[in-house]
């Protein structure tokens, strides 16, 4: 049997739409079942009730499992939560977990310099002398973070970041499923780390014109500082520390300036990479404000 953890957020939930599409069995790990509605309805899936943090609560989730996809959020207690769930998997003899980690497609960026960058690396350091096989998943920025602009698309006809002219590589979360999808049903992948990006390094002018583009209606690009785009997160209800993160992280990505593509992961799969043109496209609506998204900052 495949465990999913994270099954009810935006990767683990596309991941697991993916099992359900190709109609291959699958557990998926929800800590708040009200939430799994949407999960529980697909084919072929079967959910178990668990929270990371609990080992106790693991059992039935981990019961007959050889190999899992391992996601919780980026926030302060990723590296607890999955530190906790490794020595969980390894003691109900888990043989290969699959770690959804992350990369800046910013050259030069360190990832020691932030905290979500820090502990992904700790915690697959930690994965590493567990003794259990591992395979790590890099994505670079998910497409699905432009969602959170969609209020200032909307009321404002802009998307306003401090980025200049920084060019980002994001990846479509279907991508990174369809990746994670292979990964987990084929074999051959123990020790490996996939870094994987969208395909193409955007300016956000360039991001702003394909979101108009598939909108039909004017989105411009404003730049603003790190500060006044501290303030909007808080206004909009980020907690402080995460809003002063991510201050901090654009500011260190406008730094540093362009990005690097990397589709090598794709290719290894024969997966078509996703440009944001049809990205914005199928979602034009989110973006128009007419259907809603998930708010769920990493
Ligand atoms: N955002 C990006 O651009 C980006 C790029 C590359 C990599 N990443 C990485 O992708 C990962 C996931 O991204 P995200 O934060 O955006 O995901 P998310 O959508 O917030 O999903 C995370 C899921 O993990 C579940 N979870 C958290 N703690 C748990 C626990 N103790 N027990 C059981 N389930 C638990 C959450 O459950 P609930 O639904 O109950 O809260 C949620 O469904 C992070 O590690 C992040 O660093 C993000």
């Amino acid at each position: 049997m495949i465990l999913i953890t994270g099954a009810n957020g935006r990767p683990g939930s596309a991941v697991v739409r993916e099992f359900a599409r190709h109609g291959t069995p699958v557990r998926a790990l929800v800590r708040n079942p009200e939430k799994a509605d949407a999960v529980r309805a697909l084919p072929g899936v079967d959910v178990a009730h668990g929270d990371m943090l609990w080992p106790e609560t693991l059992d039935s989730a981990l019961a007959g499992v050889e190999r899992v996809l391992m996601i919780s959020n980026a926030g302060p207690d990723m590296l607890e939560t999955q530190c906790t769930f490794i020595d969980a998997a390894t003691r109900a003899g888990v043989r290969h977990i699959v770690k959804l980690s992350g990369k800046d497609s910013v050259d030069g960026f360190d990832p020691e310099r932030f905290r979500s960058s820090r502990s992904h690396e700790q915690i697959q350091r930690y994965l590493v002398a567990s003794g259990t096989p591992w395979t790590v998943l890099r994505p670079s920025q998910f497409m699905q973070v432009y969602f959170e602009e969609a209020p200032d698309i909307v009321r404002h006809g802009e998307i306003r970041l401090p980025l200049g002219d920084t060019t980002l590589a994001p990846i479509d979360i279907d991508d990174i499923a369809k990746i994670a999808y292979a990964v987990l049903t084929t074999s051959g992948h123990e020790g490996r780390t996939y870094a994987m990006t969208g395909p193409e390094a955007l300016t956000m002018a360039e991001i702003a014109a394909r979101i108009s583009d598939a909108v039909g209606g004017p989105v411009r690009y404003r730049d603003v500082t790190p500060e006044e785009k501290r303030l909007a997160w808080l206004e909009a209800g980020y907690p402080p520390p995460r809003a002063s993160a991510f201050a901090q992280l654009f500011q260190e990505r406008s730094r540093l300036g362009r990005s690097t593509v990397d589709l090598t992961s794709h290719e290894r799969f024969g997966i078509e990479p996703t440009t944001f043109a049809a990205f914005a496209r199928r979602n034009a609506d989110v973006f128009r404000g007419v259907t809603g998204y998930a708010v769920t900052p990493a």
